[in-house]
């Protein structure tokens, strides 16, 4: 995920600055950093790829700047590259941007004919662009930044320089967050609080569509260029911790709260460019006959969605197993085998070593991953990224839900249909709201909490995808409190589990695949009949009022393929409250690894 610092000033050094603010959003995760500051009445740029280390020895700290802007780079468009890093200059602009510019292709054409040429892939380079030439035109900056608003579509936090205005800083945004904190003699943008904490508390929060101007003594915010706003100064509270979880609580309920966004952002970063550029991203998935998908943990349990999908809608056996299991057995692989290996973090052993197997007995390769070049992504012939950004809280949630939307496309890609892919893209747009509207209720997830915490054992069933995701469900809740659980295709209980079920035990019931909704109502009237207290878990078409549940909890309807990002979030909200309620130590439960590196 982006970053951005930028420092106007008399007080300090901007490249310190500038290093100090990138390093404290080193958490955010990125692949490549750069600064542009001002020295001589000349704006310099260094710019480096992977860590922020490789960027601080080229810097020679002796120059003095007194302004200057740095970022930290996640790439979207572009590989991370030492080219595509920010910041960007053309013309007489120099600028950083977090967001994404969805119509970059658009002006990039017409920015092609008034005679722009592009030395990156980013979309940046585009806005950089479109900028200089306004301003080439206008010779107002102000002028031109509000312009500008009506021009780009998309997220964007910029932060500005200007060739000819040696003393000022300018920033704008929509739909990404940008600070300005305030120093004596003295003034900071930031996109994310810790990177300015270390030099000030004290700050003004940048709303939807404002712009501002900042000197080294005055600050003044725009809403449109003739209009100056009164901003209220407020005072960060927090330590350097508490900054880094944004005012949440806990890492896995932040990482939670951004789900919508990194769903949109790994779905977005596949799709951008139209139905056409899956099929030259994905492999030609019609070579293949099989498909074996291994991971562990959740990553499995996101192999189980992909299974239930692709066999759908792709028509092809899948077969997914843990990857501890999967590196021991016989395997049945032939010249038209695919292995899909799935990790957040890419340096899982178990998954690493039977992504190596598959290799030594030639059969294709295709990594889902998180971290751009671990291991599992270097290694593997073809790589999907999911956009997760850094993931803190041991048990995963944001990440394993980029997955799913990564899972998904695949499918989807495998219907090969225009109308379909039209029909997805839209749903997309829908599901950001859903999700965010679903993670709002709380109340809903605490006050079944407060029913169950306390219990011994809990069940979850499903049938179909909802096994998958009551597997999913069970995990997090085993993993941050402690409370034991197992997750049951629902049919199968009647076979010997059911004799667990006694008076008030929880069981949790998921029901949203409209085909199987009989099917497991007949099930859950079962372990209802012998006491069971049922939490239902539907979605809107399916909700109707019965006899057969305690409590219920409805999600939105979507499209299938999409379905259970929705499903999935009371799931996770549900094991958070119920850990928080028991006093667990929920970002990093006993016993358990973010990444499990030892077979
Ligand atoms: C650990 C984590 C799980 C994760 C699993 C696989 O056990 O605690 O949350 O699902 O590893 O990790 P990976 O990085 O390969 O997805």
């Amino acid at each position: 995920m982006c970053g951005i610092v930028g420092y106007v000033g008399k007080n300090k050094q901007a490249l310190h600055v500038l290093i100090e603010g990138l390093k404290a959003l080193e958490y955010r995760g990125y692949d490549s950093s750069g600064v542009a500051f001002l020295n001589n009445n000349k704006i310099q740029i260094i710019k480096e790829k992977g860590k922020i280390h490789n960027l601080e020895v080229k810097i020679d700290f002796s120059v003095t700047s007194n302004l200057g802007i740095g970022h930290t780079r996640w790439a979207t468009h572009g590989e991370p590259s030492q080219i595509n890093a920010h910041p960007h200059k053309v013309g007489k602009i120099t600028l950083v941007h977090n967001g994404i510019i969805e119509n970059y292709e658009e002006l990039k054409l017409v920015l092609k004919e008034s005679g722009y040429s592009f030395i990156s892939e980013t979309d940046t380079e585009v806005a950089c662009a479109l900028i200089d030439k306004l301003y080439n035109e206008k010779n107002d900056i102000l002028k031109v930044m509000d312009k500008c608003r009506n021009l780009i579509r998309g997220s964007y936090a910029f932060a500005i320089l200007v060739d000819d205005i040696d003393d000022k800083l300018f920033v704008m945004r929509k739909d990404s967050p940008l600070i300005i904190a305030l120093g004596n003699d003295e003034n900071y943008v930031a996109s994310d609080v810790p990177a300015i904490l270390k030099f000030t508390n004290r700050y003004i929060l940048l709303n939807n569509n404002e712009m501002a101007v900042l000197t080294s003594d005055s600050v003044k915010v725009y809403k449109d260029s003739n209009t100056i706003i009164k901003k209220d100064i407020d005072t960060f509270e927090w330590d350097m911790e508490a900054a880094m979880k944004n005012g949440y609580e806990h890492y896995m309920l932040k990482e939670i709260n951004e789900e919508p966004e990194v769903v949109y952002n790994t779905i977005y970063n596949l799709i951008k460019n139209g139905s056409e550029e899956l099929s030259s991203i994905f492999p030609d998935f019609s070579k293949y006959k099989k498909i074996d998908i291994v991971a562990c943990g959740s990553a499995y349990h996101a192999g189980l969605i992909g299974k239930t999908l692709i066999e759908k809608y792709g028509d092809i056996p899948v077969n997914v197993e843990v990857a501890s299991e999967y590196r021991y057995k016989k395997l049945f692989y032939n010249n038209r085998t695919l292995v899909i290996i799935i990790s957040q973090s890419g340096e899982t052993a178990d998954s690493l070593a039977a992504l190596r197997i598959a290799k030594e007995h030639d059969v294709d390769t295709l990594a889902i991953v998180n971290v751009v070049g671990s291991s599992i992504a270097r290694e593997a012939k073809y790589v999907l990224y999911t956009k997760a950004g850094v993931e803190i809280a041991v048990a995963t949630t944001k990440a394993y839900s980029s997955q799913l939307a990564v899972l998904s496309l695949i499918a989807l890609s495998m219907i090969n249909n225009d109308d379909n892919f039209d029909n997805f893209v839209s749903d997309c747009q829908k599901l950001e709201t859903q999700m965010t509207n679903l993670i709002k209720k709380h109340n809903v997830y605490r006050d079944i909490a407060l029913e169950i915490y306390q219990k011994n054992d809990i069940f979850f069933l499903g049938r179909g995808i909802d096994y998958a995701l009551a597997m999913e469900g069970s995990l997090k809740l085993k993993e941050i409190s402690y409370l034991h659980s197992e997750a049951y295709p629902a049919g199968e209980l009647k076979h010997g589990t059911i004799s667990l079920i006694e008076k008030d035990t929880p069981v949790i019931a998921i029901a949203t695949d409209e085909t199987l909704n009989e099917k497991i109502i007949s099930n859950i009237k079962e372990v209802k009949a012998r006491g069971a207290s049922v939490i239902l878990l539907t979605t809107s078409k399916l909700n109707k009022v019965g006899d057969y549940y305690d409590y219920k909890i409805v999600v939105d309807d979507n499209n299938e393929l999409l379905q259970s990002l929705l499903t999935i979030i009371p799931l996770q909200l549900l094991s958070y409250e119920v850990a928080k309620l028991k006093g667990c130590d929920i970002d990093k439960p006993r016993n358990l690894a973010k990444s499990v590196t030892v077979e």
